[in-house]
């Protein structure tokens, strides 16, 4: 009754342990800020709303906020409104990506641990997922042996994500050349979902964007302006891929959400100082998780350098998805690595985007917990 495509992608086991928790729980399994969006932003929605942006709007977005975005990254590569696709977020927009590159038989190289989409995105699409492995001890970044084992005839794309999820690492400028060396080498195409762009804790960014030219670069208001309800990204793309990467988002999403691209425009324009605040505030966060996890016997915790992530290895004879259970029906929720692959399977995922004082008892609980597998 259903289709091979649908029968072929799982949803992520992440829920059924999310499931087992009861009552209150201190949260670090989340993947958003634990801010609201800026005030700004909040008094634009209410005006949008209230002067008439209820309607259908352009289906690649406003004009003036695709502008917008195309200024703001103008300092990168050379671009214009019309490289700019708004989205439904990053997600719709790496969806629509992969439907429109994507061939029955072609391979996507994505990373191990990685975000959730990609897999089951490269499957929707008819592709063939190849994982490569990003360890903790190159940082999170992957070998260029690696990468060149993984290519073959077949291979079209390879999807990158720096800032990362589920680890923080970052990518630096060594890698980032290698990548697009091999990429140019092999003419593959570079999706490089870059939604932490922000949140960074040192240094300016390091980005993709305007190091090659065929790049798709993915971006989201989602965790810039703790939006995440309210679903609204982008793509910044060559002109010819957003014209038809535009066809298949008109015909799942039309347009994206008018009032919702009217408060964004607000935030891009008036909110710049919001993620420095949160990222103020995650900084001390990362310190105090990764201070207290490094003194727990067993746990090789990774500094993370950004996102709101840290990815410690757990050096246990024991198996970190049985841990996570007994410290989800302690109350304390994060997330087994073996939810973003098998590479990550040695390790647990804990956000930090949570107070100091969850954070805390949470570490507290985890260390008591795992004296139980000592
Ligand atoms: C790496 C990564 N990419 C994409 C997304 C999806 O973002 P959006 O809310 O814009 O769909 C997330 C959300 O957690 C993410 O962590």
């Amino acid at each position: 009754m259903f289709s091979n495509r649908v029968m072929g992608i799982e949803l992520s086991g992440i829920r059924k342990i999310f499931d087992m928790a009861q009552g209150e729980v201190i949260n670090l399994g989340l993947g958003e800020p634990d801010f609201q969006p800026p005030p700004e932003a909040l008094d634009a929605i209410r005006e949008a709303v209230e002067r008439g942006y209820n309607k259908y709007g352009p289906s690649k977005g406003f004009p003036e906020l695709r502008e917008a975005i195309a200024e703001k990254f103008s300092k990168y590569a050379d671009i214009t409104a019309e490289n700019v696709l708004i989205t439904v977020g990053a997600t719709e927009g790496m969806l629509a990506t992969m439907l429109s590159l994507i061939d029955p038989g072609d391979e996507v190289l994505y990373p191990d641990p990685g975000f959730v989409l990609y897999k089951p995105h490269t499957i929707i699409a008819g592709g063939k997922p190849v994982a490569y492995p990003i360890l903790q001890e190159n940082d999170f970044m992957p070998t260029q042996e690696d990468l060149q084992e993984r290519i073959t005839k077949k291979t079209k794309a390879i999807i990158l994500n720096y800032p990362n999820n589920p680890t923080g690492g970052i990518i630096d400028e060594e890698h980032i050349k290698m990548v697009v060396d091999i990429a140019e080498d092999n003419d593959l195409i570079i999706i490089s979902d870059e939604v932490y762009f922000n949140i960074i804790y040192e240094g300016a960014p390091r980005t993709f964007l305007g190091r090659y030219d065929k790049l798709i670069f993915v971006n989201s208001f989602s965790k810039e302006f703790a939006m995440t309800g309210w679903r609204l990204g982008y793509l910044i793309a060559p002109k010819e891929y957003v014209e038809q990467i535009g066809k298949i988002h008109y015909y799942s999403v039309a347009c994206p959400q008018s009032p919702i691209e009217y408060a964004a425009l607000t935030a891009i324009r008036k909110s710049k100082y919001y993620s420095d605040m949160m990222v103020e505030k995650f900084r001390r966060r990362r310190d105090l998780i990764y201070d207290l996890l490094r003194k727990m016997d067993g746990v090789k915790p990774n500094f993370p350098r950004g996102a709101f992530y840290i990815f410690p290895r757990i050096e246990l004879n024991a198996d970190p998805v049985e841990i996570v259970k007994e410290v989800v029906k302690r109350g304390v929720l994060c997330t087994p690595g073996n939810a973003f692959g098998k590479i990550g399977t040695q390790h647990i995922r804990f956000s930090y985007a949570a107070s100091e004082e969850d954070i805390r008892r949470g570490m507290e609980i985890f260390d008591s917990v795992l004296e139980k597998f000592r």
